[in-house]
């Protein structure tokens, strides 16, 4: 297709949330446009030593993030901020210096969690690195989602309640994207 987005997911566990929503988002996708999973579980803790001397793993995770369009974080939210796994990953991403494979890359954010503010404090920790690393960052709509029995179908699609919440979100980020990409 047309335009590629990676998505990555802030969680590990096998029947995360946000792992869901990133499947049930990936088949919102518009027409002209395929969102594809980048995995992070196999990235080693960034290492400043390691630059320069790219193992296998951190070259795929930063090819595959380079050659995409933009980039679409799903994540939990731990103790009021985004998980470690996935600032390691973003770090990853980030070096060598100068050689930042976020730079200038449109993103968004969304997540879901268990707890009432569904993830606000994580997202807003996340857009401030994003900031940093020159990604231009879609403001609205928000999307604060909290994990309720019926989020999901048994299809694994989002559920009629908040489906076309996440579809104007997915289609607003599409436009996002198609305005700021390089
Ligand atoms: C959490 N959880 C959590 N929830 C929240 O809303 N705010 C928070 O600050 C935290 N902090 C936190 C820390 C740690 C270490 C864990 C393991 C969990 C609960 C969290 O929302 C819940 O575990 C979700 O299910 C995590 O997302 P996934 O793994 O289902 O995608």
């Amino acid at each position: 297709s047309q335009y590629q987005v990676a998505i990555i997911v802030g969680s590990l566990r096998k029947a995360s949330f946000n792992r869901q929503l990133a499947q049930a988002i990936a088949k919102m996708a518009p027409a002209g446009w395929t969102f594809t999973s980048v995995d992070i579980s196999q990235l080693p803790l960034y290492n400043q030593d390691a630059d320069g001397q790219e193992v296998a793993v951190v070259k795929q995770f930063r090819d595959a993030v380079r050659s995409v369009d933009a980039v679409l974080f799903v994540t939990p939210e731990y103790n009021r901020s985004i998980p470690g796994v996935l600032k390691n990953a973003v770090d990853q991403g980030s070096r060598p210096y100068g050689q930042s494979v976020w730079d200038g890359k449109p993103a968004a954010v969304i997540g879901m969690s268990v707890g009432a503010i569904g993830t606000a404090l994580a997202q807003q920790h996340l857009r401030n690195i994003l900031a940093y690393l020159n990604m231009p960052t879609l403001g609205q709509p928000e999307m604060f989602l909290q994990a309720k029995d019926g989020f999901f179908n048994a299809d694994g699609s989002i559920g009629e309640n908040s489906n076309a919440y996440v579809q104007n979100f997915v289609d607003q980020f599409a436009s996002w994207v198609l305005q700021h990409k390089k």
